[in-house]
C-alpha cells in the first residue's frame, strides 16, 4: 500500500468530483460522500471530547434493536440525517437508530438511498476504544416511489459504500465498483485527504476477529471452524466491527460473527453493517458471506434483520464456510 506524500494529497471533495462525477451512474454521488464526510468531521469532535462534553453514557431510551441508546448513537444519527438530507441528492435514509424510513424527497435530483449505522461499537464509547460509522448507498431510479420498499434492495444493487473509523486517526474508506480509497481527517483543516489510494486486502491473512466468549454457544461445525482459525492466526478483536474490519482490510484478516442455535441469525444487521462492509470487502478483493450464501445476494425482508457475517480474505472466508457447512 503506497501512501502518497501529504503535500500532494487531493482532498476528498476534489477526488470525488474527478473520480465519480464522470460516470453518469454516479452523478451527484460526490455530494452524498461529502455529506458523510461533513457529518463524520462533526462526530469526530464529539467522539474526541465525549467524556468532557458529557456525551458519554446512556439515555433512558431503548432502540428498535432492544439496545440501550448511547447519547452518541443519537447525536451521530441526527448529524448524518441532517447532512445527508441537506445534500439534496438523498431520497430516503435507513438507520439503525430509527425504526421506520426517513423519507427525504422524491424529486428528480433525489437519486440515492442511504442505509447507515451511525455509531458502530457503542459499547466502546465510554472506554475510549475505536468506534465507527457505516454507510451503504443504493441508487433510486427516476420516478421510483420513495417508501419502506426503498430500504429493501439487496446488497448486490449497492453502487457505493463507506465507513469512518474514529481511531488513533480518523479514516474514511469509500468504495465504488473496482475502487476502494482511504482518506484521513486532517485535524487542522478538518478536511479528509487521500492517504490510502487503491486499497486491496493483502494476499496473506494475518488474524481472525471473533468473540471467543461465545464459543460454547456455537454448534459443533462452527466450533471446528474456530479451532482451525486458532491454530493458524492471531486473535485480534476490538468489539467494534468497523475497527476490526479496517485492521483486517489493511493487514489481511477474517472477521466472524456467526449464528448459534439460540440466535441463528447472529447479532449483526444485514442492511447497514453486513452489506456495506461486504461491498467494500469484495471491491478490495475479499469476500463476505453469511453462514451459507454471499451476503449481498440476500433478499432483505426487514430493514433491521440480522445475519451471520464472515468477511475478509476470500480464501480463508471460503475455507471457513466449508467447515461450518460440514454437518
Ligand atoms: P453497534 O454498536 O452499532 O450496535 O454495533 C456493535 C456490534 C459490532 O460493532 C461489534 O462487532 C459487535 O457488536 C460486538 O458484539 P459483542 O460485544 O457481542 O462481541
Ligand atoms: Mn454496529
Ligand atoms: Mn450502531
Amino acid at each position: 500500500m503506497t501512501l502518497i506524500k501529504p503535500s500532494k494529497n487531493p482532498i476528498l471533495s476534489n477526488y470525488a468530483a474527478d473520480a465519480w462525477s464522470a460516470d453518469s451512474r454516479h452523478d451527484g454521488l460526490d455530494s452524498v460522500i461529502a455529506a458523510i464526510a461533513d457529518g463524520a468531521a462533526l462526530i469526530e469532535e464529539k467522539v474526541r471530547a465525549a467524556t468532557l462534553a458529557d456525551a458519554i453514557g446512556t439515555s433512558d431510551e431503548v432502540n428498535v434493536q432492544g439496545e440501550i441508546v448511547q447519547y452518541l448513537d443519537t447525536a451521530a444519527s441526527d448529524a448524518f440525517v441532517d447532512t445527508l438530507s441537506r445534500s439534496g441528492r438523498v431520497a430516503a435514509i435507513g438507520c439503525e437508530e430509527i425504526e421506520g424510513t426517513v423519507v427525504v424527497g422524491d424529486g428528480p435530483q433525489h437519486n440515492y438511498i442511504v442505509q447507515m449505522d451511525p455509531l458502530d461499537g457503542s459499547s466502546n464509547i465510554d472506554v475510549a476504544v475505536s468506534i465507527g460509522s457505516i454507510f451503504g448507498i443504493w441508487r433510486r431510479e427516476d420516478g421510483e416511489a420513495v417508501n419502506d420498499a426503498s430500504l429493501l434492495k439487496p446488497g448486490n444493487q449497492q453502487i457505493a459504500a463507506a465507513y469512518v473509523v474514529y481511531g488513533s486517526s480518523t479514516v474514511m474508506i469509500v468504495a465504488v465498483e473496482n475502487s476502494v480509497q482511504g482518506f484521513t481527517l486532517d485535524p487542522e483543516t478538518r478536511q479528509f485527504v487521500l492517504t490510502h489510494p487503491d486499497l486491496r486486502i493483502p494476499e496473506k491473512c494475518s488474524c481472525y476477529s471473533a468473540n471467543e466468549g461465545n464459543f460454547d454457544k456455537l454448534d459443533d461445525s462452527t466450533q471446528k471452524a474456530f479451532i482451525e482459525l486458532r491454530g493458524k492466526y492471531s486473535l485480534r478483536y476490538v468489539g467494534s466491527l468497523v475497527a476490526d474490519f479496517h485492521r483486517n482490510l489493511l493487514k489481511g484478516g477474517i472477521f466472524l460473527y456467526p449464528g448459534d442455535p439460540k440466535s441463528p441469525n447472529g447479532k449483526l444487521r444485514l442492511m447497514y453493517e453486513a452489506n456495506p462492509l461486504g461491498f467494500i470487502a469484495e471491491q478490495a478483493g475479499g469476500a463476505a458471506y453469511s453462514d451459507s450464501q454471499r451476503i449481498m445476494d440476500i433478499q432483505p425482508e426487514h430493514p433491521h434483520q440480522r445475519t451471520p457475517l464472515i468477511l475478509g480474505n476470500r480464501d480463508v472466508v471460503k475455507q471457513t464456510i466449508a467447515i461450518i457447512n460440514k454437518a
